[in-house]
């Protein structure tokens, strides 16, 4: 088993993925709640964790089927019985290997995607997973400008793709994307560079 994927089995099984779903919600649910999906839509999280965003996606009228991918067992196992509807489907797989034939309205990411060094290849696959017209939302607390929390990747000890707000612009535009951004700033938070940074938001259309 590689280190990402032991890492997050050990999370997910002592209650890690509720505190990460406690932090993240706090800007991802102000994000989200900006977005309208106005027609029927498919979306996808890939990175999914204990699927409370899949969670809180199925429950818009328009949702035909949201799906959760995560390579973590234990994650995929925690987001099935947490399940409270048939739109939900859950598929423990890694991004790199998932073999799948459809396409989507709408991808969603959150703090997943830097897992993946270096984050080019399954950028260029996620694009191909999207419908035209379709949407890649991808969040990320991990950026160079906040100038702290590059001190994860020497915290954390696995490997992750760490790039600059104007890095990741460009990768997604290299890749295809129309893209823009939204930074997203917790106000209330005692950390700092969650007040004057927050989560960035790259938002690329096909
Ligand atoms: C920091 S957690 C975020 C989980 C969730 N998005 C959230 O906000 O609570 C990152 C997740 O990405 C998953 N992940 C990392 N690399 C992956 C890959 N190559 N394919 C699928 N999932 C992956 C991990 O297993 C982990 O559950």
């Amino acid at each position: 088993m590689d280190k990402v994927t032991k890492l997050f089995d050990t999370w997910a099984k002592g209650g890690r993925s509720e505190i990460m779903e406690r932090e993240h919600r706090k800007t991802v649910t102000k994000f989200l709640r900006s977005l309208s999906f106005k027609k029927s839509f498919s979306f996808l999280d890939v990175g999914c964790g204990n699927g409370w965003v899949v969670r809180e996606i199925a429950t818009r009228k328009n949702c035909k089927i949201a799906v959760g991918i995560d390579k973590s067992k234990n994650m995929i196992k925690s987001a099935l019985a947490k399940k409270i509807s048939s739109k939900e489907n859950y598929i423990q797989t890694d991004l790199k290997s998932w073999d799948y034939r459809g396409k989507f309205d709408y991808i969603f990411s959150m703090e997943s995607l830097y897992y993946l060094v270096p984050m080019e290849p399954p950028l260029k696959k996620l694009y191909k997973l999207l419908k035209r017209g379709g949407q890649f939302f991808c969040g990320t607390d991990f950026y160079t400008d906040t100038k702290v929390t590059k001190r994860w990747k020497d915290q954390m000890k696995i490997p992750m793709d760490l790039r600059s707000k104007k890095e990741w612009v460009q990768m997604f535009k290299d890749i295809g994307f129309q893209t823009k951004t939204n930074q997203i700033r917790d106000p209330k938070s005692y950390k700092k560079w969650k007040r004057e940074f927050g989560t960035l938001f790259i938002i690329g259309k096909k």
